[in-house]
């Protein structure tokens, strides 16, 4: 069986990651902050079937690591797939409003984790030569909107990560992809109150992605429900 390791499991992207990959049959390594957001999860998901979770620091730079060294120490099952989508700092204010502290919290949360489990996960799966292995991360297009400079300039970041990433990638055994969400995800449950896109519907592009193993190195676009009716994406690298 195989098993992806969601990094930002307890948000509203990462309960669509964690659906994915349990109706991917896939079981699921989730990283929690701690048993609150472990419970948040499974009130979301209404199952723990198929999901280890599994508490750590994703802000520093050991924490994702010290996931990493338990599965190669027979800890924790091997996985072959990874999705990080941690963040989700959304506020308003224009560049000028914004501090420099403020800047640099939002790189903080909703930037350096991505990063950081980048660079933990990544070598795990070039080693292992696995050639399934997969790595995805969700970036949004308030990067591309301006309308909220705080949260947009870390998708900014991200986007460029994904560049970076694609082409560092291409030609191993990891097939890279960024899902780029353009609009409003939440669980189903808050989902249903706004009327935005529920995490269960845009679970099918994780779904997708697990499945297609010739979506590699690609921009996969989710800009309207009919997105995930037909999947769109475009190489990162020409
Ligand atoms: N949702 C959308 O509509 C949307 C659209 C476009 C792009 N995205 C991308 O997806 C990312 C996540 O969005 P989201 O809506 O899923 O956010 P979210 O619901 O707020 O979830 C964020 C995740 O990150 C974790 N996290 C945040 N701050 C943390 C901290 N200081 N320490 C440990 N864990 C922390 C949360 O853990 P806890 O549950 O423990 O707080 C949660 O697992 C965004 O930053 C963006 O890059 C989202």
């Amino acid at each position: 069986m195989e098993s992806v390791l969601v990094i930002g499991a307890t948000g509203h992207i990462g309960a669509a990651a964690v659906q994915a990959a349990q109706q991917s049959n896939c079981r699921v390594i989730a990283l929690v902050r701690n048993a609150t957001s472990a419970e948040k999860l499974f009130r979301h998901l209404g199952t723990q079937e198929g999901v280890v979770t599994v508490e750590a620091d994703v802000m520093s730079e050991t924490g994702v690591q010290s996931v990493v060294d338990r599965v190669e120490a027979g800890e924790l099952p091997a996985f072959q797939h990874v999705y990080s989508c941690v963040g989700g700092l959304f506020g308003a204010g224009t560049l000028l409003d914004l501090s420099m502290d403020e800047v640099r919290e939002y790189m903080r949360v909703n930037f350096e984790p991505n990063m950081i489990a980048y660079k933990a996960t990544i070598p795990y799966l070039l080693k292992q030569k696995d050639p399934r292995a997969s790595w995805t991360m969700c970036t949004g297009a308030s990067g591309d909107q301006g309308l909220r400079p705080g949260p947009g300039m870390t998708q900014g970041a991200l986007f460029s990560m994904a560049v970076a990433a694609a082409y560092e990638t291409a030609g191993t055994n990891v097939r890279f992809n960024e899902v780029y969400l353009d609009g409003l995800v939440q669980v189903d449950v808050e989902a249903e109150k706004s009327g935005v896109l529920k995490s269960s519907e845009f679970a099918k592009s994780y779904r997708t992605i697990l499945a297609r193993d010739d979506i590699r190195g690609c921009r996969v676009f989710v800009q309207g429900k009919e997105d995930l009716q037909t999947i769109r994406y475009r190489s990162k690298t020409g």
